[in-house]
């Protein structure tokens, strides 16, 4: 059974205020966002400011009940109309769930008025607003957390801890994909709303590798800590009249000397979620794909093959941490989103950034994604270039 630990017992202290912008009538993730805030009554949505549209975003906010004088029509006014309410009764965070480009901009101004941000990923479009967005949390000494969500898997955290025991050894292969299949068709020529802005540079910045790659190239760093050292890339469009990557390969070298592949494409018919990892070290192996979630191959040099699964006693405090039922109850993409709302939420109560403690990604994290997948792009077709992670 799940043992009762200190973040789970910290939450039970309260729930944080949130403010939403973004995740309003007819959006994708913002809806995933308030059911994983909520699991663990990690934190409460307060306010909004729901949509681009001020009539639709007001509406979106009535229909979830919130307050009506906390239903913003614009995230300008609702940083206003939260900081004008006393202290104990205003947002504490800021969450964001706009497409890429209107990231950077909510976030720099929920940090410069004293709030928390959670913000989705990829964090922003540039580098140099990454490191800005940098510079200003660690002058706000604000919580900071990207929903990097894989992280929160029980088996993801197994498999971190694998590479970290050792039992690996020292780790030579990386291989991670994440292929999709919904963007096989000019899908965005129908109006359709998350394919529109996807495949619009100048909202999305990149295409499969920043939309799903960054979820890989987290992923991948996540479990094995190792740091990219060179990159030879190649983004390319197969889709007629596309103005943006759907589909990117990159073979990577590590610091540690190791080498491995990265693919993100979204081209793929018949492909869903298929976001795999796969490590191998001197002495053995691991294994994880996210449309299977609960359970993690470890493999051997002598061929002993070993399957750890979630809510099974013999899996490491911080997989038994992240599982809220005894085995064979399956857990996923929700619960595992929920693990991430849960440690930030611990992190805005001990007023303490501290991503490694807590074990959320944060804002490093998310501006070494925004420098990786700038490089991909930049770098495509460019043979080896240095990476600096
Ligand atoms: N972590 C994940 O697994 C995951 C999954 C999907 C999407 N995402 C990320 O979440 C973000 C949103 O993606 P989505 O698929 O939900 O998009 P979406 O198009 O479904 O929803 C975007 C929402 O943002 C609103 N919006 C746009 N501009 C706004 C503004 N200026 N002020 C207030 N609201 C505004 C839109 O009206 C809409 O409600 C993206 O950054 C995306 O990369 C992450």
């Amino acid at each position: 059974m799940p043992r009762m630990t200190e973040h789970m017992a910290a939450r039970a202290e309260r729930s944080i205020r949130m403010g939403m912008v973004g995740g309003g009538q007819d959006a994708f993730i913002g809806a995933v966002h308030r059911m994983a805030a909520q699991l663990d009554e990690s934190m409460r949505l307060v306010a909004g400011a729901l949509s681009s549209t001020p009539e639709k975003a007001i509406a979106s906010g009535l229909a979830l009940g919130l307050d009506e004088s906390r239903c913003y029509g614009s995230w300008q006014d609702m940083l206003v109309g939260e900081l004008a309410l006393p202290e104990n009764e205003r947002i504490e965070v800021v969450t964001i769930v706009t497409p890429n480009h209107v990231h950077f901009k909510v976030a720099m101004a929920a940090l410069e008025a004293g709030f928390h941000v959670v913000c989705d990923k990829p964090l922003v479009l540039t580098v140099d607003e990454a490191e800005k967005l940098v510079a200003a949390q660690q002058a706000s000494g604000k919580v900071f957390v990207v929903t990097y969500n894989y992280t929160g898997y029980p088996m993801v955290k197994q498999a971190r801890e694998l590479v970290r025991s050792g039992s690996l050894g020292e780790i030579r292969k990386v291989m991670v994909e994440y292929l999709q299949g919904w963007l096989a068709t000019p899908l965005e020529q129908s109006g359709q709303k998350q394919a529109d802005w996807r495949t619009d540079p100048a909202r999305a910045g990149a295409g499969a590798m920043g939309d799903i790659g960054s979820h890989a190239e987290n992923l991948m760093s996540y479990v094995t800590g190792l740091q990219v050292g060179s990159i030879n890339a190649e983004a390319v469009t197969h889709v007629d009249g596309r103005k943006i990557d759907d589909d990117t390969t990159v073979l990577l070298r590590f610091c540690n000397g190791a080498s491995g592949i990265l693919t993100a494409s979204q081209i793929c018919p018949g492909c869903r979620n298929g976001l795999r990892l796969r490590v191998w070290g001197e002495t053995g192996g691991l294994e994880w794909c996210q449309e299977t979630p609960n359970e993690l191959l470890e493999t051997s040099l002598d061929g002993t093959d070993l399957i750890h699964r979630t809510g099974d006693a013999n899996v490491g405090a911080p997989a038994a941490d992240a599982t809220r039922l005894p085995g064979g109850h399956p857990e996923a993409f929700i619960e595992a989103f929920a693990n991430v709302y849960r440690a930030a939420a611990a992190a805005i109560r001990a007023g303490r950034d501290d991503g490694e403690f807590f074990d959320y990604p944060n804002v490093t994290d998310g501006a070494r994604g925004v420098r990786f997948i700038n490089a991909v792009i930049a770098g495509s077709g460019q043979g080896w270039i240095e990476f600096d992670a």
